[in-house]
């Protein structure tokens, strides 16, 4: 009897440290069992527990969620595949990762899902696949949905793996297809005919220099996109998230969109808020993305959609290529994006050392916003009973340097290179399991990762039931 009631003791307990959520900070232990969080408490409320872990000093975060990776396998596995990219993820205090269509093939039919869900078993941490909502694919959607994507990508404007953006009219279908299953829609919000005549005429100018790809996308490239989508989103009721927001000008078109009653979220990168246009004299073609980093005017508006609420979450826009694709002489030529799922977390713990963003702001941006947007909550995204054991143990007083040479995925190169900061994940587990301990990846943990989809179709207990389980613990 007493063993249907759930586990009699903890498989470990997390001891003396201070549990971050969206709104508090506190003292408490956290206690671990089956890959969930069955107490958090004081130390004489904690169950008897197999281990223990002295974290006093430290912070106890959600796990990030990223909701923008590209890891690059089936197509381009020599610059990243599920391995490498999520072992730099639990390097970085990453639990889930969002990952991006545009393999080869893309993500675009229920048979390319299975495949990737195969090479996707390796993972270190928990996955939610896109799918790809393009002009071609309609007639995919539905399987799509049942062979158990996270949610749909479309890109609006062209990027890495030159998949053709959609017309209104199959992007207007595709979110009728999808709204009433409930699945949000990402969008690569750049309007590709403005973005491809203006890198024509730049082109016939004899422009080659990195700056000219900055004078390719102005912001009205993503103005008009996010305008666009939000007006189908609205007329369908589809929910949608717009991808790396890069301006200011931006922030309008999603607050107006909000106000309507929208369903629409947004992300923006560290690399957006950490450059402007500087990067291009000191970076060259390396800073090269879609879209583009800008001018310190939207870099200081970003800033502040972050703080007022417009801009959701921080997600990176992982994107890693090999060193000679990006380091080229014509700007038109290198590839565009850059790592970024393992330096994050420090990334912006440096910037709530420096106090530009508090640390409940962080947990709320990184971690329990992803997990509101994509269904995850409260399974994931908060340190509470009843949720997965997704945590990210932080140091904040510990010094970091980003070094290519450390970092876990196959295309390294980055532009953060050599910066410095305060505030360093630990340890990362995932669903209770240690996947980085003590700044070392834990290999055994390879293929510990599961698809959100499948974790949510799990039995598992519901918070009240686990109360009662704790009553019962306490009392032994
Ligand atoms: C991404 C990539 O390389 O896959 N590149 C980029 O510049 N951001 C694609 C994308 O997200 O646009
Ligand atoms: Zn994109």
């Amino acid at each position: 009897m007493m063993a249907q009631q759930g586990p009699a003791r903890a498989d470990l307990v997390l001891k003396g440290g201070k549990v971050v959520s969206d709104r508090t900070i506190r003292e408490a232990d956290v206690a671990i069992a089956n890959g969930l969080i069955v107490a958090v408490g004081t130390p004489e409320s904690m169950p008897a527990a197999v281990g223990t872990l002295d974290v006093s000093g430290k912070h106890i975060l959600p796990g990030a969620i990223d909701a923008h990776v590209h890891f690059r396998t089936p197509g381009y596995s020599y610059k990243e595949d599920w391995e490498s990219g999520t072992a730099a993820a639990a390097m970085g205090g990453v639990t889930t990762v969002f990952e991006m269509p545009n393999t080869h093939p893309p993500t675009a039919t229920a048979e390319a899902l299975r495949q990737k869900l195969e090479l996707a078993s390796p993972a270190y941490v928990d996955y939610g696949l896109y799918g790809l909502l393009a002009e071609d694919n309609l007639e995919h959607i539905e399987d799509l949905i049942t062979g158990g994507v996270a949610a749909f990508k479309c890109f609006m404007g062209n990027t890495f793996g030159n998949l053709p953006s959609p017309s209104t009219g199959a992007m207007l279908e595709g979110f009728e297809l999808i709204a009433p299953h409930g699945l949000r829609i990402s969008l690569h919000a750049e309007t590709a005919s403005i973005m491809a005549r203006r890198q024509k005429r730049l082109e016939a100018a004899g422009r080659c220099d990195p700056l000219a790809h900055l004078a390719s996308r102005p912001a009205i490239v993503a103005v008009e996109a996010v305008s666009r989508a939000a007006i189908l989103a609205e007329w369908t009721g589809a929910r949608i998230h717009v991808l790396h927001i890069s301006s200011a000008d931006e922030l309008r078109v999603l607050r107006e969109a909000k106000a309507r009653g929208v369903d629409i979220t947004g992300e923006t990168c560290p690399h957006y808020l950490l450059f402007d246009e500087q990067a291009y004299r000191d970076l060259g073609s390396l800073i090269r993305v879609n879209p583009p980093v800008r001018e310190k005017f939207h870099q200081i508006g970003l800033w502040q959609g972050l703080k007022d609420g417009t801009i959701d979450m921080i997600a990176t826009d992982h994107a890693p290529h090999s060193t000679e694709e990006k380091i080229v002489e014509n700007i038109w030529k290198a590839d565009c994006g850059f790592v970024g799922v393992e330096t994050q977390m420090m990334l912006m713990l440096s910037q709530v050392a420096l106090g530009r963003l508090s640390l409940c702001d962080y947990v709320r941006l990184s971690a329990t916003a992803p997990a509101r947007a994509f269904g995850l909550y409260p399974s994931k995204g908060i340190i509470e009973v009843g949720a997965d054991a997704d945590i990210a143990v932080v140091d904040l007083d510990r010094p970091f340097e980003i070094r290519e040479a450390d970092l876990h995925s196959k295309g390294r190169v980055t532009p953060f290179e050599g910066m410095t900061g305060r505030g360093t994940p630990v340890h990362t587990l995932v669903r209770g399991r240690f996947v980085m301990r003590d700044r070392e990846l834990v290999r055994e943990a390879k293929g510990h990762g599961m698809s959100v989809r499948r974790i949510q179709r799990m039995p598992r207990p519901q918070p009240a039931n686990l109360a009662q389980t704790m009553k019962h613990i306490v009392s032994v």
